[in-house]
């Protein structure tokens, strides 16, 4: 296992150049199973996520490979409906789009229970839902998934009982090949939500939304296509709570500014100054910020895949603040670690109480990818060179976080563990 060693207390000042989303390369390159085409797929973020979906799809016969170090080409027409490498699977919670796609494409599904970040209970029970108003029967046994149709899914008015990404994104996966109209009720309005429903556009897909409705008008076939994959809201999020941290100043290139607005209102109220450009962001801080209070909520709210790294950074705040978590409600499992560095923060029910610390240096462990993004942030700031352990959760998100880091002043570098 690696391990992370940074010496804190460094100003950041220099450009960063954020990658290609996460969140959105996942679902999109699983999206390819519906495509027998080639799918060229550009702006692809080098993280273990991503290399573990290419070798699910590689596993199952599809041709999945790297024509440069960010581009992907994809070609499904040979995929079986069999996945040789299934100890994948229950790594990623993403691995639940293996659900919608092989359904439509097989109309049978047969695969581990998706794994993913350990933050609390996340069901799947609203995909299952959904797909059963499509026609669909599942069986779940232990930490197996069964789904199958008769004949082939059916087209239906789907209304999610609570607003989520992964279930919004396997219905329309599910229906872009199905004939008829699906509508899709009550669905996630994140921005890489509208990246899968774009990248399926370019493939001849009719898809159209309509505020939160998502229309689907299934269609017989879909073709290749050359498809980039839009910045990484959450990344360039994070590198602000690193800023925050110690001060200095970030050029944030290769964005789209208007999507970072879930959270930039909350920077700017604590007193970051951020200029805003086309495709970039330039953020300084030159004095200690001022805490508040936060709610996490679906997009457009504040993101709770910010909210430990957010919780690093009110540590280092004036007045300290709260974080009230209303997605995933048992997300605090980084508390005891932040405590470990000397963080005064406490969680009750579902609410983090931040006082503000002088948090120093210790040995840490990365709970999850955000949790460990977010220990990263509270090292930076803490006098002294910390570890942070389990190096691995983090790197399933974060492009070159190193590299990255190194070049902008931060002394930060990994190194083999014993464990
Ligand atoms: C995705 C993201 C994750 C992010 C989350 C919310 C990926 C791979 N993961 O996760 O990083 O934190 O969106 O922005 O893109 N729920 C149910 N039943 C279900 C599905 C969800 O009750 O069938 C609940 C969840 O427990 C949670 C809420 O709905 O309380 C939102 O979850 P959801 O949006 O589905 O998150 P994911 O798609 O798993």
């Amino acid at each position: 296992m690696e391990k992370l060693l940074i010496t804190g207390k460094q100003r950041l000042y220099g450009e960063i150049i954020i990658s290609g989303m996460k969140n959105s390369a996942l679902p999109i390159i699983f999206a390819c199973l519906l495509v027998p085409d080639d799918c060229i797929i550009k702006n692809i973020p080098h993280v273990s996520d991503v290399e573990n979906s290419l070798e699910i799809l590689r596993s199952m016969g599809v041709k999945a490979e790297f024509v440069d170090k960010n581009t992907v080409l994809i070609n499904a027409k040979y995929a079986k409906n069999e996945i040789a490498k299934m100890e994948l699977v229950s790594k990623m919670r993403a691995s639940s789009y293996l659900m919608g796609t092989m359904l439509s494409r097989f109309g049978k599904v047969d695969i581990s229970m998706p794994g993913g970040c350990n933050f609390g209970a996340r069901p799947l029970d609203l995909h299952f839902k959904g797909f059963e108003k499509m026609g669909a029967i599942f069986t779940e046994k232990s930490d197996k998934i069964q789904i199958k149709v008769n004949k082939s899914l059916k087209c239906s008015k789907i209304t999610l009982d609570k607003i989520s990404v992964g279930a919004t994104i396997n219905m329309v996966l599910a229906s872009a090949l199905t004939q008829g109209e699906t509508i899709i009720e009550n669905v996630a309005l994140e921005p890489h939500v509208d990246d899968l429903i774009c990248f399926l556009q370019h493939c001849g897909a009719e898809i159209v939304r309509k505020n939160n409705s998502i229309v689907v008008r299934g269609v017989k076939r879909l073709h290749g296509t050359e498809y980039t994959i839009m910045p990484d809201t959450i990344e360039a999020l994070t590198y602000l709570t690193y800023l925050g941290i110690t001060g200095g100043y970030l050029n944030l290139k290769g964005i789209c500014p208007s999507h970072l607005e879930c959270a930039t209102d909350i920077f700017l109220k604590i007193g970051m100054s951020i200029n805003f450009a086309q495709r970039s962001i330039l953020a300084k801080v030159d004095k200690q910020l001022t805490g508040t209070d936060v709610t996490t909520s679906p997009y457009p709210g504040f993101p709770t895949d910010l909210h430990p790294q957010f919780a690093s950074l009110l540590s280092f705040c004036k007045g300290g603040g709260s974080i009230t978590e209303m997605v995933f409600p048992t997300r605090f499992k980084y508390v005891y670690e932040l405590q470990k560095a000397g963080v005064q923060i406490y969680n009750r029910d579902n609410i983090a109480i931040i006082n503000e610390s002088k948090p120093h240096s210790a040995v840490l462990d990365a709970t999850d990818l955000r949790a460990g993004a977010g220990l990263v942030g509270v090292a930076l700031g803490a006098e002294g060179e910390s570890t942070i352990n389990n190096v691995n959760y983090i790197v399933r998100g974060y492009e070159n976080l190193v590299e990255k880091l190194s070049s902008v002043g931060g002394k930060i570098k990994i190194i083999k563990g014993e464990n």
